[in-house]
């Protein structure tokens, strides 16, 4: 009797990952990590780091493994979920935890696609980098890469202190993929922010997280409080017509954005709405940029 137990804590211990209750507390641990990282890091946000990543570090257990005795496909959705997780705490905290005018927010997925590239063996430890790579009136796109873990080359992280002055640069759009890192697959999420029932413009969500500014000098009386009346902060239902109504605040946010996200946040929209294949997905995976956070999942 003695030794069962034994044997099946071992098993447990070595597939924590997959054991009752795993997904829930790896989602809201990353959550978490996420948002608390935002809290120290508040001050230093620039414009720019809405486009770097953020990395959870993890492996596949066996009871991850299919009868190739690789990673199986279907669990690499669980592994988006923290990563994206992470990166949502990271970015987009202060929307869940005060919300926009007291109200707390929700991120509802609508769309996930993923593509596979290479086998992951069994206890391999790989990580997912999640970032933002553009959203739309209604659409935040999210691309995730997992890719192979180099202990030579640790992630610079952009939040903290000392490694920050190295990375004031500005963002570049990625022509093919920089770095030699094995891409094993690449995954794009489209989520949508919503605030009870209303749909909040991606531009706003990111607004409020004090990530982008709108520019005051360029607006004619476009400001933030404008926004609170905004029309295509409606019900679902009339956002896809009201969004659509050229000149609606909303949508003139992103000509707000300065220049250079605009540009980052246009080139890469048709990439994530898949129309240029998935080769230009996974080019999009850039390590040298820096990233915004990391983080490790149970391994
Ligand atoms: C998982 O995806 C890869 C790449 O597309 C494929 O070769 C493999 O057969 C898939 N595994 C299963 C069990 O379908």
């Amino acid at each position: 009797m003695g030794i069962w137990i034994w044997l099946l804590a071992l098993l447990a211990v070595f597939n924590i990952k997959n054991i009752p209750f795993s997904w829930s507390v790896r989602f809201f641990r990353a959550l978490g990590c996420g948002m608390l990282l935002h809290r120290k890091a508040k001050a230093i946000f620039k414009p720019h780091h809405v486009f770097l990543p953020a990395v959870s570090t993890t492996r596949s257990p066996l009871m991850e493994i299919d009868f190739n005795l690789h990673k199986s496909n279907s669990t690499f959705f669980t592994d988006l979920d923290v990563s994206r997780a992470y990166l949502s705490g990271v970015l987009l905290g202060p929307l869940f935890l005060h919300g926009i005018d007291g109200q707390r927010c929700n991120m509802i997925v609508g769309n996930v696609a993923c593509s596979f590239r290479r086998e992951i063996k069994p206890y391999r430890p790989y990580e997912t980098w999640t970032r933002i790579a553009s959203w739309d009136e209604k659409w935040i796109y999210m691309v995730t890469h997992f890719v192979e873990k180099r202990t030579d080359r640790p992630a610079r992280c952009a939040l903290l202190p000392e490694t920050k002055t190295v990375l004031d640069e500005k963002p570049t759009v990625s022509e093919g993929q920089k770095g030699d890192r094995i891409v094993f697959a690449s995954a794009v999420t489209q989520f949508v922010c919503k605030k009870g029932r209303m749909t909040v413009p991606p531009a706003r969500a990111l607004a409020e997280c004090g990530l982008i500014q709108v520019e005051k000098q360029r607006d004619e009386g476009l400001d933030l409080d404008s926004l609170r009346n905004d029309p295509s902060l409606m019900p679902q239902s009339r956002v896809s017509s009201a969004g659509r109504s050229k000149g609606s605040p909303a949508e003139d946010l992103n000509s707000y954005l300065p220049r250079d996200l605009e540009m980052v946040r246009a080139i890469n929209m048709p990439v994530v709405r898949l129309i240029e294949g998935w080769d230009r997905v996974h080019a999009l995976f850039c390590e040298d940029e820096g990233v915004l956070g990391l983080h490790r999942d149970v391994i």
